[in-house]
């Protein structure tokens, strides 16, 4: 690896510069936020130098960027899959407990598609993974408001006025977080069944949002994420959204799908 580059040499931003997060994302290789994380661990050379901070930008059409060695270009064909996920995965990209990872159920594609945002270890269902760093960005930002539904299984019976709360709100982290849509689906003293969409992605959000009206999440699965549907796909299979699919994803964002 190279000489470290220090915060002094940084050059300052230009139109035609771009930060190296954003960089690392447009070309495939990890959300800007984990991009950060590889920053932040010496994983990343630009010219020959090791970066570490944050603030750097570089010039695409030049920088010679690499990560753990391997040069990263910028993808010559963007390409977004919908994979249903099993339980049994996690989404991160390396696993300090070496389990299982979602991107092993895509081996053999030539492009590096990254996981746009988290599923829990123990949850199912739609999962999208791009090498489109812009589009997962927008996806993921609270900015856009992207809905996401799940069906969830939890302990006891659930009723109208768990319903009532989760839409009016309960506190995470010090502010609220509220479901835009409950449906109860079945309602026993045993389990109960319900689907229910919001337009956040927080850490254990569902999760968290169930367990402060009371109740534990037995199952979790996300049958939809914007306009996408997770329809008939088996558990650990994938596929390449189709071109209207595409389109709907990006209008749901504003992205010009020609740019
Ligand atoms: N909410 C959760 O609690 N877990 C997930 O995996 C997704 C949303």
């Amino acid at each position: 690896m190279g000489r470290k580059r220090s915060t002094e040499e940084l050059p300052g931003r230009s139109p035609a510069l771009e930060r190296l997060q954003k960089f690392l994302a447009r070309a495939g290789v990890a959300s800007r936020r984990r991009g950060e994380e590889l920053i932040r661990a010496g994983r990343v050379e630009v010219d020959g130098q090791v970066v570490t901070t944050l603030g750097v930008c570089i010039d695409p059409a030049t920088a010679q960027v690499k990560v753990d060695g391997q040069p990263v270009h910028l993808p010559t064909k963007w390409r977004t899959v919908m994979l249903h996920k099993p339980a049994g995965y996690v989404t991160t990209m390396a696993d300090p407990q070496g389990r299982r990872q979602v991107t092993d159920l895509l081996a053999g594609q030539s492009e590096r598609l990254f996981p746009v945002g988290r599923l829990d270890y123990d949850a199912t269902g739609l999962l999208l993974l791009t090498n489109d760093g812009e589009l997962a960005h927008r996806l993921m930002h609270p900015r856009y408001k992207v809905a996401k539904t799940y069906r969830v299984t939890v302990g006891g019976r659930f009723e109208e006025t768990a319903r009532a709360r989760l839409l009016a709100g309960v506190e995470l982290d010090g502010r609220p977080a509220a479901a835009v849509q409950v449906q109860i689906l079945q309602s026993t003293t045993d389990r109960s069944v319900i689907e229910m969409t919001i337009r956040e992605g927080r850490y254990h959000q569902v999760k968290r949002m169930l367990g402060q009206v009371g109740f534990a999440v037995l199952k979790l699965k996300r049958i939809a994420y914007g306009p996408l549907r997770l329809g008939r796909l088996a558990p650990g299979a994938w596929r390449d959204l189709s071109p209207q699919e595409l389109a709907a994803l990006a209008q749901a964002v504003g992205l010009d799908r020609n740019r």
